[in-house]
């Protein structure tokens, strides 16, 4: 399968990008976009350089759009650090080269070349991918697939309703979800509860270079996680990887998803629209559980694989 990873690391985007090019007999990343989310775009850009470069890859590495489309960015320093990676000591020992070009522009001449359809896996603000669709629509049959991380069904993370990377750019999610293609979510509802144990988290630390890495990431992120209430921790974007990967340890229901684009308390939440022909027309997908307990045993391979 190629995908193209549009991401803001991020912890838990840093996991989902170990795991495709931990497998890559399965998976051949044709380059990673980055996006303002977790932290600035100049930050979360470095965050995804030191992950390629400290895996030795050569993937296209392109930085997109600074904040969201109408809103100011609000970073998640809380949740994520100043870097919006912390957890590693070595973030900016590592340097990889930047794409000279425009995020969206570098996206779409990749699609148009392609010749078999190309999965997007986006576990940031959806900016980048809205932007992407709008300005080329050509390229929209090259795509298999969106599968995100974003949104929740019966409760969100910023606001009571909203989860933080719809919140931050509401109308690009708008936009990406009524899109004509199949657009699959990973949201909250499955990603708070498929988490990693203290204990998975140490494991890592008896690994090689890559395992340790991981570890010493997800340490900082589990321990910032207990502030909002969680033991274990919901590596969020990890869920999205896995589920573009091996949808067969996933149960996963169409459904039409909209979001919310008015100014009030539900700002950016996602909701699922029930009208009479909602459900003839729908071409969205939930993910509603992983039905294999297999989601740290998967991360834990792809890191064996890099070590
Ligand atoms: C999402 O927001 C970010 O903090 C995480 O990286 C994840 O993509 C969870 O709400
Ligand atoms: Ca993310």
């Amino acid at each position: 399968m190629d995908i193209l990873y549009d991401c803001d690391p991020g912890q838990d985007d840093a996991m989902a990008l170990l795991t495709a090019l931990g497998n890559p007999n399965k998976v051949k990343v044709l380059c990673v976009s980055t996006v303002g989310g977790n932290q600035n775009i100049n930050l979360v850009t470095q965050n995804a350089g030191y992950l390629l470069a400290f895996c030795k890859q050569h993937i296209p590495l392109v930085q997109g759009q600074a904040g969201p489309l109408l809103n100011q960015l609000h970073v998640q320093a809380k949740a994520h650090g100043s870097t919006g990676m912390d957890g590693s000591d070595s973030l900016n020992k590592y340097a990889y080269p930047v794409e000279d070009d425009n995020a969206i522009c570098f996206m779409a001449n990749i699609l148009k070349k392609q010749s078999q359809k190309v999965t997007i896996v986006a576990t940031g603000p959806l900016t980048n991918i809205a932007l992407l669709i709008k300005t080329f629509p050509e390229i929209i049959p090259k795509i298999a697939k969106i599968v995100i991380m974003g949104g929740g069904i019966d409760h969100g993370n910023v606001t009571d309703l909203a989860e933080f990377n719809i919140w931050t750019d509401p109308e690009a999610a708008q936009i990406v979800f009524s899109s004509p293609l199949e657009v699959i979510m990973a949201g909250l509802d499955v990603t708070e509860k498929t988490t990693i144990t203290k204990k998975e988290i140490a494991s890592l630390q008896f690994g090689g270079p890559a395992s340790k890495m991981a570890g010493n990431l997800l340490h900082f992120y589990q321990k910032s996680g207990e502030q909002f209430g969680f033991t274990a921790a919901p590596v969020h974007d990890l869920v999205a990887m896995e589920y573009a990967i091996w949808p067969e340890f996933f149960e996963a229901v169409p459904a039409n998803i909209k979001v919310n684009t008015n100014h009030g308390d539900a700002y950016g939440q996602t909701y699922i629209a029930k009208g009479k022909d909602e459900n003839k027309a729908a071409h969205n997908v939930l993910i509603k559980k992983m039905t294999k307990k297999l989601f740290f045993a998967l991360l834990q391979k792809s890191l064996q694989f890099l070590d």
